[in-house]
């Protein structure tokens, strides 16, 4: 820069090492994606953690390896006794969900076996021609059959993915085009109507799978079945007790025409967790999906989602709770026509999968307040898990609400703890069984725990989202815990209590050892590969190992390829 005098020279390096400290200062600060991206804008290289990667691949290929030898090609592998069960049909439930699991682990040559042996089921042919149940044949064998092919690319998948969703899409094949949530649609020429009673979560999360299924085969024929079943939702959104929400049950068969006035009158219970989850979490994700075309389900949700933060969740009363991060789902109960709300402040290890849907939803629909309540979310289901004596949280938790006579009481106190945890049926006829529980858990109705995914799916998604390692430790410490108990000489089990342990005898490496553990049930459900340990290998793996920005999770966490100019966002 010889024809700069030296004042100028001067200035030039002033300039440049302004613009050098600006650029440093926003490489440190940026702490949020892009516009338009929903994963944390990862700046270093190598993020996988592979030694936790490799442990969770250990325990899938030790459950894998049982259902190979014990129960290939049943739905499901007893991981006690090593026997089978079949479950949905008998088309080899565990198989067809654990195909994508497979391929994202790089277990290229199971894949190929399984795949093999998947490629012979026949849909048409069932056990005992069972009653299909819709929802689970559609989120487990459409939705496994479907990420297969979407993350291999394998032709051969196509006819078994038309065959499955053709019968599938019979249940729609009813005189008001609303599904039949559990038929035969084996038979020929049946006459199939609409269910008369249907869970929410039975009826409301459909959406993804059939769309994909336009999308690969071109065929729009089942992309006009949901527009249909998504246009009477819209409907009915105001019809219910609570306007926005839609009960625990709905009645499909009602609907008549543009008529559909009773079909969310069917209960008054609102909730998040059993009958109702992924009907909610479908309309952020069919949003996502499909939001350039359809514009239905984005609306559905903006409404929805007010009133769930109005009505469902609830801060409780527990030790530390005063830091105010943490919130919980409960359950609500209006009838139609009364102003009154009555909120039950028991919350279900199935609804921790909010957590990950408001905080998806607030970058989806850029509303960032949205943001905290998943994180608030999440943290409750973290705490429930730490808290409990196996750090495993049970099926449902009851807890007490912070509200207290003055309002907002939220401060812990031991005495008060004691007062009103005496008060709970826990204490009837003379017998406490609150001492068993730590502090904040006032009851607990079922303490199972079935092997759900649905926390570790939330703090999955916190760590894309946020780059955050806290998530990465306290998803490991849940890993470690859940593995410590369930493994069983097949597979991994269902606890039946996750608040109690006894002494038990194990064998680690061929040597009998004793270990204070919980009790166990010969029961592993296909989800258990499909989501949980997926959802912990990719806690640990790369953040582009299905980026959260090109595919879309169905609610049996299947991956979707998005199509780029139709996502709503
Ligand atoms: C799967 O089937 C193909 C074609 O029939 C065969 O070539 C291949 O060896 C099989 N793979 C496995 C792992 O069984
Ligand atoms: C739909 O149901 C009618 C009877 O209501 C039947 O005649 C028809 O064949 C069915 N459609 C298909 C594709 O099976
Ligand atoms: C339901 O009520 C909300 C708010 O009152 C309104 O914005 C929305 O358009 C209504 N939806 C239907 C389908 O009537
Ligand atoms: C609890 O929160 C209130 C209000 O934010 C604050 O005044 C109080 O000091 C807090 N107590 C504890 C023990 O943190
Ligand atoms: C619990 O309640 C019973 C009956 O109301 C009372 O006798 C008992 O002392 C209480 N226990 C505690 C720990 O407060």
């Amino acid at each position: 820069m010889s024809w700069l005098n030296v004042p100028q020279k001067k200035l030039v390096k002033v300039v440049l090492s302004v613009f050098t400290l600006i650029l440093i200062l926003h490489f440190l600060t940026t702490g949020s994606s892009k516009p338009n991206q929903i994963q944390h804008n990862f700046k270093r290289k190598s993020l996988v953690q592979r030694e936790r990667q490799d442990a969770v691949r250990r325990e899938f290929l030790h459950a894998w390896t049982g259902y190979q030898d014990h129960a290939w090609m049943a739905d499901v592998l007893m991981p006690l006794s090593g026997g089978r069960r079949e479950q949905f049909c008998g088309w080899s439930a565990t198989l067809v969900d654990a195909l994508d699991t497979l391929i994202i682990m790089g277990l290229d040559e199971e894949f190929q076996e399984a795949l093999n042996a998947t490629l012979t089921i026949d849909f048409a042919d069932s056990i005992g021609h069972c009653n299909v149940n819709l929802f689970e044949s559609t989120i487990r064998y459409l939705g496994g059959l479907m990420a297969a092919y979407d993350l291999s690319n394998d032709a051969r998948i196509l006819p078994k993915l038309v065959q499955l969703g053709d019968m599938l899409h019979l249940a729609f094949n009813t005189s008001n085009g609303m599904p039949c949530t559990m038929c035969n649609l084996a038979t020929k020429d049946a006459v199939i109507e609409s269910s008369e009673n249907a869970a929410l979560a039975d009826v409301g999360s459909l959406y993804l799978e059939f769309a994909r299924l336009s999308q690969v085969t071109g065929d729009e024929k089942y992309m006009h079945t949901i527009d249909v079943l998504s246009e009477v939702f819209a409907r009915s959104q105001n019809d219910s007790s609570i306007p926005g929400l839609w009960p625990e049950n709905l009645s499909p068969r009602v609907v008549d025409g543009p008529q559909s006035y009773d079909f969310a009158r069917k209960s008054s219970r609102y909730a998040l967790g059993a009958m109702s989850d992924s009907a909610y979490e479908y309309l952020v994700k069919a949003h996502l999906f499909m939001g350039k075309t359809r514009h239905v389900y984005g609306s559905m949700w903006e409404l929805a989602s007010r009133q769930i933060k109005q009505y469902l969740l609830f801060r409780a009363f527990i030790p530390g709770a005063n830091d105010t991060d943490i919130i919980f789902p409960g359950i609500a109960t209006r009838d139609l026509g009364v102003r009154e709300t009555l909120l039950e402040t028991r919350t279900e290890h199935l609804a921790c999968f909010a957590g990950g849907m408001f905080a998806m939803a607030a970058r989806i629909f850029d509303n960032p307040d949205d943001f905290y309540i998943g994180e608030q979310i999440t943290n409750g289901c973290v705490w429930a898990y730490q808290k409990s004596p196996t750090g495993i949280m049970p099926e449902t938790l009851t807890l007490l609400p912070c509200s207290t006579d003055d309002g907002q009481q939220c401060e812990w106190s031991d005495e008060y703890w004691t007062v009103q945890s005496n008060r709970s049926e826990n204490c009837m006829n003379g017998n406490c069984q609150y001492h068993r529980f730590p502090p904040g858990f006032l009851q607990v109705k079922d303490p199972s725990y079935k092997l759900r995914p649905e926390a570790i799916e939330s703090v999955f998604i916190m760590w894309r989202m946020t780059g955050d390692e806290y998530w990465r430790e306290v998803g490991w410490e849940m890993f470690e815990n859940i593995i410590e108990h369930t493994r069983s000489p097949f597979g991994h089990a269902a606890l039946m209590s996750t608040m109690e342990v006894y002494q038990r005898d194990t064998y680690e490496r061929g040597l009998m050892v004793r270990k204070v553990l919980a009790r166990q049930m010969d029961d592993m459900e296909s989800f258990w590969f499909a989501e949980t340990l997926k959802y912990f290998y990719l806690l640990f793996s790369e953040p582009s190992l299905i980026s959260l920005d090109e595919w879309v999770l169905n609610t049996e966490a299947h991956p979707f390829r998005l199509t780029e100019g139709i996502r709503g966002f």
